[in-house]
């Protein structure tokens, strides 16, 4: 493997020249005004895929970003194969967010890349490809068959790519799928995720009046709709920060001493929450550490709230309507479908009869546990100790890969979290970064990874 290396090493910047590329591409899936964007993205990782001489495909979805499918299955039959995933799409980024250059001019900054996707998950995901490039490059041919999938709407909750995986997922057939979309709390500490929450996302509008009224002529007499929503989300958590909605907690599964152990030796704790997050002091579960509380149990999160007048100056306004964006992320054995159906339950009794009430749905995705007592596990623990330079320890993910669960349950393949970011790196606030070092132990520890599959 000492070639691959070599070769990763000298195409170092040329390499991070190509990534600088892919960022400039504003591929925002959640935002329609963008769609040429996300595809012109896509046509960027078709060509790049293909110059490095993989079969490609472009799968184009009805109405929705098209995914990427790429594969090299030149190491025969009785060799293993690998199936990569990661998303090209970002999260919607302006200047104005706060950020100190622009999101799709990527910069280099004191050893950082920024820019939108520049951790989540372009950087990430292109150090695989880079990985398979610089093998493939240097030896000719790859230890292993190799199957890329990329999609266009991982940040937007799109489930094409699940819908794909039902119809033609024998396509995507590998011993193991390497996930390349996650983050560890310091350089030195890798980290492998053993634990994805999944997600159920949705809206309610809270409808008062037929329109907006004068708030002196009919302040006192209509049930102001933006007073009422908070009446109801006020409800949503009791006072020691558990969900209130019933019957959310029914199928959690309560942690065994070993899990509690595990995620307690994960080093992280009061003060690097303070530093990540700013805020002063911690909220929740108190009968639960912070670990736990994001990796182990579900929550419920207001990410919006509108109605009502919040424009310069002032407006005596009582607002006709009220809408609040509301997602809950779940842990094992929860399903997001239940979930759904028991929020709305809850907010439909909490409302009162002066308003009437509008859901809409915005996706859900399975919570994930996945396995590491599994051979590959070891050649992933091995890839890292070679080329990042350290062991990695298991980790529970708070966020969300909703096709995880597909590939692992639907398809029955292994998967392996493998991150390669920072918890610091801002992913999907204003000045994401990526660490340039990173980048390029990442490509050195992908190169390690396909080796030590191999082996086995
Ligand atoms: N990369 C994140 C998920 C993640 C974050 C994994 C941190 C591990 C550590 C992913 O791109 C993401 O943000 N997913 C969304 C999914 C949602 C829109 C359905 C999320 O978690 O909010
Ligand atoms: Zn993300």
């Amino acid at each position: 493997m000492t070639p691959a290396l070599d070769y990763a090493h000298s195409q170092a910047a040329h390499f991070r020249a190509q990534l600088h590329d892919f960022l400039r591409i504003p591929s925002v899936s959640a935002d329609p005004d963008y769609t040429v964007e996300v595809k012109r993205a896509a046509d960027w990782l078709f060509d790049h895929l293909k110059n490095m001489g993989l079969h490609v495909e472009l799968i184009e979805m009805a109405d929705r970003h098209p995914l990427i499918y790429a594969e090299w299955l030149g190491a025969g039959s009785d060799a293993k194969t690998v199936l990569i995933y990661g998303h090209y799409d970002v999260q919607p980024a302006i200047i104005e967010d706060g950020w100190d250059t622009p999101p799709f001019e990527p910069t280099e900054k004191e050893g950082f890349i920024y820019a939108r996707g520049a951790t989540d998950d372009k950087g990430q995901m292109f150090a695989h490809v880079k990985a398979v490039e610089a093998v493939l490059k240097s030896d000719g041919k790859l230890p292993c068959n190799i199957k890329l999938i990329f999609e266009g709407e991982e940040e937007s909750g799109g489930r094409h790519l699940a819908h794909f995986i039902k119809t033609h997922g024998k396509r995507l057939n590998a011993d193991v799928c390497v996930v390349s979309d996650g983050s560890m709390m310091t350089i030195d500490q890798p980290i492998i995720s053993n634990a994805l929450r999944g997600i159920m996302a949705m809206e309610v509008t809270v409808q008062g009046p037929t329109q907006d009224l004068h708030s002196g002529m009919y302040g006192g007499t209509v049930h102001n709709p933006l007073q009422a929503l908070a009446e109801i989300l006020a409800q949503l958590h009791h006072a020691d920060g558990s969900v209130a909605v019933p019957g959310f907690y029914d199928d959690v599964l309560p942690l065994t001493p070993q899990e509690r152990a595990e995620i307690a030796a994960v080093p992280w704790d009061i003060s690097d929450w303070q530093q990540e997050t700013g805020a002063t002091h911690p909220w929740g579960e108190n009968d639960f550490s912070l670990n736990e509380r994001i990796g182990a149990r579900p929550t419920l999160e207001i990410n919006g709230m509108a109605g009502g007048f919040y424009g310069n100056g002032f407006k005596t306004v009582l607002p006709a309507k009220a809408i609040a964006k509301i997602s809950c992320r779940l842990v094992a054995n929860q399903d997001p479908q239940k979930i759904q159906e028991q929020v709305i339950a809850y907010i439909r009794q909490l409302a009162p009869a002066t308003v009437t009430l509008e859901f809409k749905y915005h996706g859900t995705g399975q919570p994930v546990l996945v396995k590491t007592d599994i051979p590959v596990m070891q050649a992933a623990i091995q890839a890292y100790q070679r080329g990042w330079g350290a062991a990695p320890v298991f980790k529970r993910e708070g966020g969300s890969i909703p096709v995880v669960a597909d590939v692992q349950n639907t398809l029955g393949i292994p998967v392996i979290l493998m991150g390669f970011g920072l918890n610091s790196d801002g992913l999907h606030g204003p000045n994401e970064h990526f660490s340039i070092e990173m980048f390029h132990k990442a490509i050195d520890t992908s190169i390690h990874f396909l080796y030590a599959v191999a082996e086995q």
